[in-house]
This record gives C-alpha cells, structure tokens and sequence, in this order.
C-alpha cells in the first residue's frame, strides 16, 4: 500500500517553513494520516555529522565540495528515511530538500541547474517531490532584522549586502522553479501570522489528502 506523498518545504532563511511544517504535521495528526518529519541537512545520524561540516562558519568549502557534502546527507536521508516511511504507506514531511541545493548551490553560487539536478538525481534515487511548498517572503523582510544589529556599521555591512544579494538570487531561483514546475512546485504567501500561512499551506497541499 502506497499512499504516502512527499512534501518538501523551502524557502530563504527566516520566510517560516519550520514553523508551518509543525502546523501542518498537526494538521495530519488531526486528520489520521500516517507521517514522518525529517530535515535537510540532517535526518540521520550520517546527515547531522555532515550539517555540523556545513555550518561550521570556520570552515569554507568550494562550492563543489558544499555540493557534494548537501548531497551526500541528502543520498543517506533517501535511502534510510524518505524512501523506506513512503513504501510503507506513510507521507514524509521534509524541512529542505534537492530544491535547496537548485536555489542555493544553483542559483545563488552559479554551479550550472543541469549539474545540481543531475547529483540530485542520484541522491534522490529518482524520488521527486509530490509537492513542494516555496515559502515566499521579501528577502529584506526576513533579513531586516540582522542588518538592523547595532553590531552592524558601515565598515563592516559588506557581507550583509552581500548575503542579501545572495538571498535574493535564492529567492528567484525558487520562483523561476515554481514557474518551470507549477504542478509541483506552489509558491505560499508567507505574510502575516502563522495561522494565515498554514491556511494557504493547506490549500496548497489539499489535493494530495483528498
Ligand atoms: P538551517 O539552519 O537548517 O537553515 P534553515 O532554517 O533556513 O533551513 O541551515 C541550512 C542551511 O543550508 C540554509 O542556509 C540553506 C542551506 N542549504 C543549502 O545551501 N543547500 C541545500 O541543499 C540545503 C538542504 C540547505
């Protein structure tokens, strides 16, 4: 029996995600329906020794190699989680998944879509999203309160502009697969409060839980 979905939520850092993916978890539990919750880079015991290589600020990696270590947590979290709760029937929630390395790898560090998709491929072992939930948000929004730090001054804003630059090229790389992929990919408003998102997150996953 195959009734699992698998539902990826994406976004630029600070749009709510998490947040909805929580509500939306409830949501299910509410209704009855078998899930499990699982995040990108992480998941397994192998993925979380690989985020730690990820976001350890005193380590640089080439854009290869931080590709090449996103898909590696990637590969294992297929093959221990997503793809053994889905062939038992269950939906798999996933905080991050190969969109991530499209938007961020892809779009924001410029190693070509055909490379990305294809090492996500592999890690993926073929499994493409049912449904995938781009959390839309103004970047200056989201990163408005780490610019505004009084920690932050002229002298020293050059990595903030650029992490904006780089956020926005996030964002548009989610938007431009959104437009290439619109049965797949839904973009979600995500002003206003939480319970106003995971209105629209439901409806966008609504036809999957008919
Ligand atoms: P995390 O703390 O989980 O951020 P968030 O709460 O925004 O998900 O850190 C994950 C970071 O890794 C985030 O900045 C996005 C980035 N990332 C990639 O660059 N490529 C990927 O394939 C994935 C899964 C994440």
């Amino acid at each position: 029996m195959s009734g699992g979905r698998l539902i990826t939520f994406e976004g630029v850092e600070g749009c709510g995600k998490s947040t909805q993916l929580l509500l939306l978890a409830r949501h299910l539990q509410r209704r009855g329906i078998a899930f499990v919750t699982t995040r990108e880079p992480g998941g397994t015991a192998l993925g979380e020794r690989v985020r730690e290589l990820l976001l350890d600020p005193r380590l640089v990696p080439a854009p290869a190699a931080e590709l090449f270590l996103f898909e590696a947590a990637r590969a294992q979290v297929v093959a221990e989680v997503v793809k053994p709760a889905l062939l038992a029937g269950s939906t798999v929630l996933s905080d991050r998944f190969a969109d991530s390395s499209l938007a961020y790898q892809g779009g924001a560090r410029g190693i070509p879509a055909a490379t990305v998709a294809r090492l996500n491929e592999l890690a993926c072992a073929g499994l493409v999203p049912d449904r995938t939930l781009v959390f839309d948000l103004d970047v200056e929004l989201a990163f408005g309160r780490a610019r505004r730090r009084p920690s932050t001054t002229a002298d020293n804003r050059r990595f903030e502009d650029e992490a904006t630059a780089f956020h926005q090229a996030v964002a548009e790389a989610y938007r431009d697969l959104a437009r290439r992929e619109p049965a797949r990919v839904a973009v979600v408003d995500a002003r206003g409060t939480p319970d106003e998102v995971h209105e629209r997150t439901k409806a966008a996953v609504a036809d999957l839980f008919p």
